[in-house]
């Protein structure tokens, strides 16, 4: 379980330019023990920390990430978008990421994209021996996805790891599908959640996260309603001392 009201979400993407290692860095300084961070895969199969499949929001460049090699990353100013204070970031590999969160001590949401170059294998058998390598704390590890191919080719692997079922809206069948790849949590966007969702899914033991929450006064009721963890991009704008978290 993440254990945490507060989950730095593409770590602290409102103050640092998302999904870097400057933004891991900044999260940490903050106070905050979780992140939330999305992998996908370039076209040689590396394990890169990004949440498109193309480059066109967040750098001066176009094109997708299946078109893209490891050696093609130095390249690629993902960090000015946000502020020229950042035009050294670049695009981290996912080794590159477990060994700087690892420093610093932060506990781990990893979301795995589910973009149609690549099979739910292919991606876990990118992603799986990097977390083997380069993590150490699995008990402060959750994998999340929207696609539960992934997850189930996750679970076939580790039957260990704890896993999360990332949903928009809780669909009718989730029970199902929750026990059929063992998920320990239940990750879904704030909006369309009720009461009584969140009162079944916590009936289940299982933990429930909600996605993405920016504005203080969402906080309160969900926390109420039996939320255990907000994502967020800003942790400023969320005071869970004054909501008493
Ligand atoms: O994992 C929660 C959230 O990150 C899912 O949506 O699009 O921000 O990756 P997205
Ligand atoms: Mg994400």
């Amino acid at each position: 379980m993440i254990a945490c009201p507060l989950i730095a979400h593409r770590g602290c993407a409102a103050l640092a330019p998302e999904n870097t290692l400057a933004a891991m860095t900044l999260t940490h300084a903050l106070g905050m023990a979780w992140v939330e961070i999305d992998v996908t895969l370039l076209g040689d199969g590396t394990a890169v920390i990004f949440h498109d499949n193309t480059l066109d929001r967040l750098t001066r460049q176009t094109g997708f990430l299946a078109d893209l090699t490891q050696q093609d990353l130095s390249n690629i100013d993902i960090g000015s978008h946000f502020s020229s204070d950042y035009m050294q970031e670049r695009m981290p590999t996912l080794a590159q990421m477990l060994m700087h969160l690892s420093e610093l001590g932060l506990g781990l949401n990893l979301e795995i994209k589910s973009y149609p170059n690549y099979s739910a294998n292919e991606v876990v058998r990118a992603v799986i021996p990097e977390l083997l390598a380069h993590w150490h704390d699995f008990d402060r590890l959750i994998i999340s996805s929207f696609d539960t191919e992934i997850l189930k080719a996750v679970r076939n692997e580790q039957p260990e790891w704890q896993l999360g079922q990332l949903w928009e809206g809780l669909p009718e069948d989730w029970l199902q599908i929750v026990n059929e790849i063992n998920a320990v949590s239940v990750h879904l966007y704030h909006a369309p959640l009720t009461k009584e969702q969140a009162q079944s899914i916590k009936a289940q033991g299982l933990d429930l996260y909600v996605y993405t929450v920016n504005q203080g006064d969402l906080a309160k009721p969900l926390y109420d309603m039996g939320v255990d963890g907000l994502f967020t991009d800003n942790p400023h704008r969320i005071d869970t001392v004054k909501i008493n978290i």
